[in-house]
């Protein structure tokens, strides 16, 4: 089992106040959720865990050893699958085949293999059909479930999601909730959604003032509510 521990972290841009403040969190035993404000900082820790932003002080750690060296950082991003919040910062290939072979490609597949791993992934999101499909003419949703398969294929040990739930409809939403509960990972879900949240992962935190303050507890309850459109086939969940 791959763990990674932040230790002691924090953080501020150059420009602005400090975002986080001796910050901890294990990541690796459970599915854990992140809410919270715009620019409180959830997408930057994402950065940091991958090494993309440098903290002012702390350390990332992944099994027991600092992540300290260029080495160290390409195998912890190897270990880790990262969706960007922005789809278009994922995808870079004129076709999707193109984009979701890229990586087993460049971990030293050959063609074919490459191939059939891409086509598999893309038919365990519901897919099929898209490998021809001109990248930057995907919709949204669509993008961002492509930017999803160009993760899976590399079969992380550990996914980090920032705002998977962005440009999906309903029933897409479902089928992302019952495609993460098969993939029996360890992840760190940010998302403004909180019923998603609460379907996907065991704990939640949000993220304020540069602190991670657990919820401790979900509390099921129901509220009176219309719908525009109410006559609309819908359901409310469980
Ligand atoms: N390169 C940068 N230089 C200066 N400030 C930055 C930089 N990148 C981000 N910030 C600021 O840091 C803060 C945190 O940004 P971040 O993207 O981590 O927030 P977030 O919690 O992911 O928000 P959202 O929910 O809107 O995605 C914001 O105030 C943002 O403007
Ligand atoms: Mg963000």
């Amino acid at each position: 089992m791959t763990t990674v521990l932040l230790d002691d972290i924090s953080f501020s841009h150059p420009d602005g106040g400090q975002l986080f403040h001796h910050l901890h969190l294990a990541i690796g035993s459970e599915r854990v959720g992140f809410i919270g404000p715009n620019g409180s900082g959830k997408t930057t820790l994402f950065h940091i865990i991958m090494g993309l932003i440098k903290p002012d002080c702390g350390r990332v750690v992944m099994d027991d050893k600092v992540v300290a060296d260029s080495k160290a950082w390409r195998q912890l991003r190897r270990q880790i699958g990262f969706l960007f919040q922005d789809a278009d910062d994922q995808l870079f290939s004129p076709t999707v085949l193109e984009d979701v072979a890229f990586g087993p490609l460049n971990m030293g597949c050959d063609g074919p293999t490459a191939k059939s791993k891409a086509i598999a992934t893309l038919n365990s999101l519901g897919l099929a059909d898209f490998d021809n499909r001109i990248t930057h003419k995907l919709s949204g949703g669509e993008k961002k479930l492509v930017a999803l398969a160009t993760i899976l294929v590399m079969e992380p040990d550990i996914l980090l999601l920032d705002e998977p739930t962005n440009n999906l409809d309903p029933a897409t939403r479902e089928r992302l909730v019952a495609i993460l509960a098969k993939l029996n990972l360890p992840m760190v879900i940010i998302s403004h959604d909180f019923d998603f949240l609460a379907k996907t992962t065991d704990v939640i935190y949000s993220l304020e003032h540069g602190h991670l303050h657990k919820s401790e507890s979900i509390h099921l309850h129901t509220h009176p509510h219309a719908h525009v459109y109410g006559d609309h086939p819908h359901d409310h969940g469980g």
